[in-house]
């Protein structure tokens, strides 16, 4: 059985285009995959706790050695990486915060990013743990970043995931991009149809594969 995991990041409920696409992303999936299990987290509404020093020094413990007070202080990262492990595709709704991710989807980045779970440590340098999966990232920008855009340089929040992701073994990494949501509502309309029509496109060709 195949498994999704559909992560939101938007801290807004009701307008964010990013949860629109999610919400597409899903349906198109779950017609691809009848029968298959999603795990939805919303890292808008709910965000993750950012890294402490409690987490920090509990992450480097071997399990033999965890005192229950460390147990618990890696209670959210062991939860997260979980779900994550478990996932076949993973599908993120991103908006351009600031050129890069919103606080909420850094905090979750720093929680699975985890040395003996999702990446090890190897004489050659690290290694991602996490090879064979799919993530399908759909983000949504005030502005235009993509492709020729004057601005492609600015975009930190694309070239940021594709080199964390690959970074956790994750090389099929792909994008469906909203942008022009800050122009005008013509424009705004335009950048959101061309995303579903791409998203579409991706289960159309037979992008979205079955994970062995
Ligand atoms: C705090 C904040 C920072 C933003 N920073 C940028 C930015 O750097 N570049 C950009 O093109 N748009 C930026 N935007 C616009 C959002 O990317 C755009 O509104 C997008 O639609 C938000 O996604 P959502 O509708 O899924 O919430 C920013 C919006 C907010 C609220």
């Amino acid at each position: 059985m195949s498994t999704l995991l559909a992560i939101n990041t938007s801290p807004m409920t009701r307008t964010a285009v990013t949860r629109r696409l999610v919400q597409a992303f899903v349906c198109r999936w779950q017609e691809r995959f009848p029968g298959g299990q999603v795990i939805l987290r919303d890292l808008g509404v709910s965000p993750p706790p950012h890294l402490d020093e409690r987490t920090l020094l509990a992450f480097s413990k071997p399990p033999a050695e965890l005192a229950d007070s460390d147990r618990n202080a890696l209670r959210h990262s062991d939860e997260l990486v979980s779900e994550l492990l478990s996932a076949d595709h993973v599908v993120i709704g991103s908006p351009m915060y600031n050129f890069t991710v919103t606080s909420g989807l850094k905090a979750w980045i720093d929680l699975v990013g985890r040395a003996g779970k999702t990446f090890d440590y190897t004489p050659e340098g690290p290694r991602g743990l996490l090879a064979g999966r799919q993530v399908f990232i759909l983000t949504a920008r005030g502005g235009f970043y993509a492709g020729d855009s004057a601005d492609s340089g600015m975009d930190y929040q694309a070239t940021f995931l594709r080199s964390y992701f690959a970074f956790l073994g994750i090389d099929d990494v792909r994008f469906v991009h909203a942008e022009g949501q800050g122009i005008d509502a013509d424009t705004a309309r335009q950048g959101e149809a061309r995303a579903i029509g791409r998203l579409e496109a991706l289960f159309a060709e037979g992008q979205v594969r079955r994970v062995a």
